[in-house]
């Protein structure tokens, strides 16, 4: 059994947006943190140097996280480098959108929105679970979204990922509850990241209580609270993260 070691916390896309903001936040909760990130080398090694400055510390880890193959050998490479250390928190962030009405989405937008989402939380979640598990001890954070409940028009694709993230978040976290394995699901609203650049935030924000987007400080926030000791009979909940729009 594991208990000792380093304390690690993986966190999926990491290199930027909400991901990056997560990295951060759990650095200076004392996790090293594991910077996963599909492509962007340099993205990747700012967030890195970002947590060196503040007195942290992590590495980098490359895979696309719908790659079982890419993922498993990854995986493996890192625990063979690393045979005292366990990764006692896995945040499931990497995602993307590929908007399109349904009468007119391609199979691939709807293929890779899909995959990086519920393929994505398969292929890392199922690696990382059986040492959480025989620790006794684990976080497991998915990102969803405002989309995942709602359902937004122009993004079946990515409503059916995040509904079945969400979905699979309630059901793994009565499959690990008595090994205190908490699963839980974080669904923000509109925030300030590349992947909302697109949108008109003049427009949107009149739709949104607080006037305003939200920053993915805000969503590390949570993140953090549920990566903690602390909230340990917290499991299977999707709490969001969205100013108010929708409750
Ligand atoms: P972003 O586009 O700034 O960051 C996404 C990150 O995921 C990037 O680092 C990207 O490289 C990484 N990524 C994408 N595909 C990957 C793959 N196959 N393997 C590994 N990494 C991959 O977007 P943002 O806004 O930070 O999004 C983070 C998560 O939050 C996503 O899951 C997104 O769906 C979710 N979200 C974002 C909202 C927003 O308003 N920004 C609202 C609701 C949910």
């Amino acid at each position: 059994m594991k208990t000792g070691g380093r304390k690690y916390a993986l966190v999926t896309g990491g290199s930027r947006g909400i991901g990056r903001a997560v990295c951060l936040r759990l650095s200076e909760m004392g996790f090293r943190v594991i910077i996963n990130y599909r492509s962007n080398d340099a993205e990747a090694e700012n967030v890195l140097s970002m947590i060196r400055e503040n007195g942290g510390d992590g590495e980098l880890l490359k895979f696309d996280v719908a790659d079982k193959a890419a993922v498993e050998s990854s995986v493996a490479g890192w625990k063979e480098a690393h045979p005292d250390d366990c990764i006692r928190v896995l945040v499931n962030n990497a995602g993307f959108r590929r908007d399109s009405l349904l009468v007119w989405m391609e199979d691939n937008d709807w293929n890779a929105v899909i995959d990086v989402t519920l393929k994505g939380f398969l292929n890392v979640t199922r690696i990382l679970l059986p040492d959480m598990l025989v620790s006794r001890y684990g976080r497991i954070i998915n990102i969803a979204s405002l989309s995942g409940i709602k359902g937004l028009p122009g993004q079946t694709n990515y409503s059916a990922a995040k509904g079945g993230l969400i979905a699979a978040t309630k059901a793994l976290a009565q499959e690990t509850a008595k090994k205190k394995v908490t699963v839980n699901a974080v669904a923000p609203g509109f925030i300030a990241t590349d992947m909302t650049e697109d949108l008109d935030e003049n427009e949107l924000r009149k739709l949104i209580p607080a006037g305003r987007f939200g920053k993915p400080e805000e969503v590390a926030a949570l993140v953090g609270f549920l990566a903690s000791e602390e909230s340990s009979y917290i499991t299977g909940e999707v709490i969001s993260v969205n100013g108010g729009l929708y409750t």
